[in-house]
């Protein structure tokens, strides 16, 4: 292994390439619409109870699974099961097919905000460079392209492969480091800019504004169901991203503070998405709405009717959701790579395939499946639909729906029944630090986060199948 791919260089570093995982297209689409729906100010609630009992906890679990092996999820879960005379070797493969799963649309979305940054950059220029035609039809007319949609789709994979290329510190680290902060700054100047529309407090009312009922009775269960759904993805937990990261985390640096911080971030991070986004929707009268129709059709129309500085501003979002969308996926790409060097090396990463040629292959297994989602252009242009879904969705459905939530529930019952607390509290006080609230990490991760996660895991499928379980 080269010098540069041993680890991270400084642990602001490693805090901004893991608050960068975290931060994705998941705080941007999903959790504000998710809350404006879902309760409002009732829902946050559900969803910080949710990070504490199970979000932190499977964070702290993965950072510290990583970094006591020093290994990927694959090494990880091979030394777990020798440590204890087990076979835990599936958790590293459900961990890389799920990175490899959620990468195979991730890019493909990747490529849409790509397009949009640079449409709403030549709109600067000419308007016949920009987003000419309204936006639902520009965008339905764009993804149904097929030739354009995977284009700009392989070109998120090879800006993705070339940052992993650069290694953990040149190219994840260095890009984490200028990326999140500048990612801040955007939302910034995008809050301040919708907050002073006319007419946006309707869409502050329309995000915080508790609806208690959201908790009352069988509405408890749809909410806190869609609350942990939106937590575990955006945490990037369940598939050995934190893992990996864990595993270049130095010795010397505090695991709850670590896991604390990026929780934290991330929420903010979601919250402020919120107050970016439905103030302006709003503002200019249109309907709230989630996922890709809010990202590429609503705020396309809040920026179109913006004025002359509406290209500006749409430039500004979508290179803030540009930096979101490629720093959670070179996160996913470490994992698919590192992971794959390990299974080629009998979970050593010094004898299997060396780093490059685990990026390439890593890189061009997901690109093929990219390949397939973009020309499918979200099930509009005519391709036989796997079960029914989408390409999208049927990846999602293996990823974020099946894989992730059951990874994270079965991680969480190996840390609390089988590693144990003794391994936990020797880690975590490594430096002499205090680990105060050890008893209750060990009773949530025994208990309350599998049950919470499993919770989820229906959910997912509830969601998927439309099953009605939850509603
Ligand atoms: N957390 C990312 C998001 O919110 C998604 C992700 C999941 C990234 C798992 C890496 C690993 O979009």
């Amino acid at each position: 292994m080269s010098e540069n791919n041993s680890g991270f260089n400084s642990y602001f570093g490693f805090l901004m390439a893991a608050i960068g995982s975290a931060i994705g297209f998941g705080n941007i689409w999903g959790f504000p619409y998710k809350m404006g729906t879902h309760g409002g100010f009732a829902f946050l609630i559900c969803y910080l109870v949710l990070c504490v009992f199970v979000g932190f906890i499977i964070m702290f679990g993965e950072l510290f699974l990583g970094r006591r092996e020093q290994k990927g999820p694959v090494g990880t879960y091979m030394m777990v099961g020798k440590r204890n005379n087990k076979n835990f070797m599936f958790m590293g493969w459900l961990a890389m097919l799920s990175a490899v799963f959620l990468m195979g649309f991730y890019c493909t979305l990747g490529g849409y905000v790509f397009k949009y940054m640079i449409a709403n950059l030549g709109s600067m220029f000419h308007a016949s460079w920009g987003v000419n035609a309204d936006a639902a039809t520009y965008f339905t007319t764009f993804v149904t392209d097929q030739g354009q949609a995977v284009i700009w789709a392989i070109l998120f994979v090879v800006v993705t492969a070339l940052i992993c290329i650069g290694g953990v510190s040149g190219g994840i680290e260095n890009f984490c480091k200028i990326g999140m902060p500048l990612l801040f700054l955007i939302l910034i100047i995008m809050i301040v800019k919708a907050a002073l529309l006319p007419g946006s407090a309707a869409g502050f009312a329309f995000i915080f504004k508790p609806q208690w009922s959201a908790l009352a009775g069988k509405s408890l269960i749809t909410t806190l169901g869609s609350a942990g759904g939106q937590m575990f993805f955006s945490l990037s937990l369940g598939m050995g991203a934190m893992i990996t990261y864990g595993s270049y985390l130095g010795k010397n640096n505090n695991l709850q503070k670590s896991s604390i911080t990026i929780v934290f971030f991330d929420t903010l991070a979601a919250v402020m998405a919120a107050c970016a986004v439905f103030p302006a929707v709003f503002a200019f009268g249109l309907e709230p709405a989630g996922g890709p129709g809010l990202l590429f059709v609503t705020m396309q129309n809040v920026f179109d009717s913006m004025g002359a500085v509406g290209p500006l501003f749409g430039f500004l979002f979508y290179l803030l959701t540009t930096i979101a969308g490629v720093s959670s996926s070179i996160s996913l790409l470490e994992v698919a790579t590192v992971s794959l060097q390990e299974l080629t090396g009998k979970g050593e990463l010094k004898d299997g395939w060396s780093r490059m040629k685990a990026i390439l292959v890593s890189s061009a297994i997901i690109l093929v499946l990219n390949v397939i989602v973009a020309a499918d252009g979200l099930g509009g242009t005519g391709m036989p639909q796997p079960l029914g879904f989408c390409w999208l969705d049927f990846f999602d459905l293996f990823s974020e729906g099946l894989m992730m939530p059951f990874g994270a529930l079965v991680m969480a019952l190996i840390i609390g029944w089988i590693t144990g607390k003794d391994a936990v509290l020797a880690e975590a006080t490594l430096e002499g630090e205090k680990f105060p609230a050890i008893n209750f990490y060990m009773f949530c991760t025994k208990i309350i986060a599998p049950i919470g996660m499993a919770f989820i895991l229906l959910g997912q499928i509830d969601s998927f199948f439309s099953l009605g379980l939850f509603s």
